[in-house]
């Protein structure tokens, strides 16, 4: 049967001028080409740019903040399970391990065709020299002393068959103790922190501080990455003086300043050690001064909250809604699940965090399209989540879209989703930190300019895997999914020197 696809597994070779590899770098001349728009007038403008890779894959070890939680517990299993190829026997027979739903592992790009005009994917992976989950060294912090062969069991999220195997390889791994601050989770929360650290905020900043260079010491490791993973806190306020500059910010540290959440002390540790800093939930972690920090000290920040499943199929169906021209007027979302997530969510302040960083989901979309909304015009976007202990992590989401089509029709979408929430999650944070890790090794020259540049410190090449992404002052926010991973591939094409994937096919088009 002949194919008019196929996949390219091995490792390849770009042939061409625009990329030079060296035995260290690999290094790419491109021509990034954007459109300029000046009142009705539209500039196109050409920007002559190099790219520089490094090949060298370093030691990596991430340290999640929530390591004993659903989350963090299944995101340790998974990658033990992958690096020692587990299989394990369910009622529909033996499964193996794998990355499925990453989507640096698991995903394939088009690369070109062939000389029939094939077209030819590879796994993304392939792209660059890029981290494997299963060679990271894993640890970080927990609130609750569990180790994580019991943190496993308790979480109800993998196969039993695949627990007791992994069980051994888990049972030894404990969680560091952690910063509390009770004030800023739910109050339900109380009863699993056995296992905190005591002493005043600076104090305990510090002492995280010393727990990432003794991790990063004790497995001589090139690099350490912290994704916070714990609960939803609630939102801090900010406050001029407080948190609004990087030096309020040290200083309300120093003096105990209330507003000072537990997710900030982590983020401003991981900034001070140079480590890259992800925040996988919704609070407001990222306040002007964390932010103001990353950039002086040069090290990324990313977020925030994974974008896992309700929200990432809200950005694929308004964009498709929008984009055909179809008005979605009312988005009525309702989850209900029964993990400790959704229990912490039960409480006001939480639950607001996360109805925040659901809600602008499809503002970019929306305001996209003048012909449909009025300036200010919104749909009614409504958010309902509720703890119903049972389902445990098989959380529901039910969505229904309604829209205004051609001549007065009304349009309804209804959408029901049952799914291991962890299940979703967890190749989210190998994806934030593959990416993460690989922007670290990429750098810019543009033409004139003699010295390279990195990437922007709020580094929002990763807004693919988060809800509510976290951009540079003044640059536009992106929801729309396939936008976001497109970007991703662009960015990896122009680091070979190969234009942007413009699915043209003009090869196809004419006799
Ligand atoms: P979980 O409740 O099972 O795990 C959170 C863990 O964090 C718990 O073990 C808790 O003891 C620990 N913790 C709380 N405060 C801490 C602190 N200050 N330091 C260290 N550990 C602390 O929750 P799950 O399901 O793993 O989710 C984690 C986070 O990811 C939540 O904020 C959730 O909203 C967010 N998230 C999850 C998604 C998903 O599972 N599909 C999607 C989007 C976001």
């Amino acid at each position: 049967m002949s194919s008019s696809t196929s996949n390219l597994n091995e490792i390849f070779t770009v042939r061409s001028d625009k990329c030079k590899y060296t035995e260290d770098t690999i290094i790419s001349d491109f021509k990034y080409e954007s459109t300029l728009v000046e009142g009705n007038v539209v500039i196109p403008v050409e920007t002559k740019m190099q790219f520089k890779t490094e090949r060298a894959v370093p030691k990596v070890g991430v340290m999640l903040v929530g390591l004993g939680g659903n989350n963090g517990c299944t995101c340790i299993a998974g990658a033990i399970a992958n690096k020692l190829g587990m299989t394990w026997n369910t009622k529909e027979g033996e499964k193996k391990s794998n990355y499925w739903g990453s989507v640096m592992m698991s995903s394939t790009v088009k690369l070109g065709n062939d000389a029939r005009g094939n077209s030819v994917f590879t796994p993304m992976k392939n792209m660059l020299p890029m981290v494997d989950p299963s060679q990271v060294v894993w640890g970080g912090w927990d609130i609750n002393s569990m180790n994580l062969g019991d943190a496993m069991r308790r979480s109800k999220v993998l196969d039993w068959d695949l627990q007791q195997k992994l069980y051994e390889n888990m049972k030894d791994i404990v969680p560091l103790p952690s910063v509390y601050f009770p004030d800023f989770i739910a109050a339900n929360q109380s009863e699993r922190a056995d296992h905190v650290l005591t002493g005043t905020k600076q104090e305990q900043m510090e002492h995280i501080r010393k727990d990432i260079s003794d991790f990063k010491a004790k497995h001589q490791l090139d690099k350490v990455i912290l994704l916070w993973t714990a609960n939803t806190e609630r939102f801090a306020c900010v406050e001029e003086g407080v948190n609004d500059t990087k030096e309020n910010m040290l200083h309300s540290i120093q003096r105990d300043e209330a507003e000072i959440s537990a997710s900030t002390i982590f983020a401003v540790a991981s900034i001070l050690e140079g480590c890259t800093f992800i925040n996988g939930s919704p609070q407001n972690t990222f306040v002007p001064g964390v932010v103001d920090l990353a950039r002086h000290k040069k090290v990324f920040i990313a977020g925030d909250d994974f974008k896992s499943g309700q929200t990432k199929m809200k950005s694929v169906l308004v964009d498709f809604l929008v984009g055909a021209g179809i008005k979605p007027v009312s988005i009525v979302s309702y989850n209900h699940l029964g993990n400790n997530d959704g229990k912490n969510l039960s409480a006001p302040s939480q639950f607001r965090s996360k109805e925040i960083s659901k809600s602008n989901v499809v503002d970019d979309m929306v305001e996209s399209n003048r012909i449909l909304f009025e300036e200010d015009e919104h749909p009614d976007h409504v958010v309902v989540i509720k703890h119903v202990p049972y389902v445990g992590d098989s959380k529901r989401a039910l969505d229904e879209y309604t829209s205004e089509i051609f001549m007065g029709g009304v349009n309804t979408i209804s959408m029901h989703n049952t799914c291991e929430d962890s299940l979703l999650a967890t190749p989210l944070i190998y994806d934030l930190v593959i990416l993460a890790e690989l922007c670290d090794r990429i750098s810019v020259k543009k033409e004139g300019e003699s010295e390279w540049e990195q990437f922007h410190p709020v580094l929002s090449l990763l807004s693919y895997m988060l809800k509510a992404p976290l951009v540079p002052n003044g640059a536009p926010v992106v929801n729309a999914l396939f936008t976001q991973r497109q970007a991703i591939i662009n960015v990896l094409r122009a680091c070979l020197g190969l234009g942007p994937e413009n699915h043209m096919s003009l090869e196809h088009r004419f006799e």
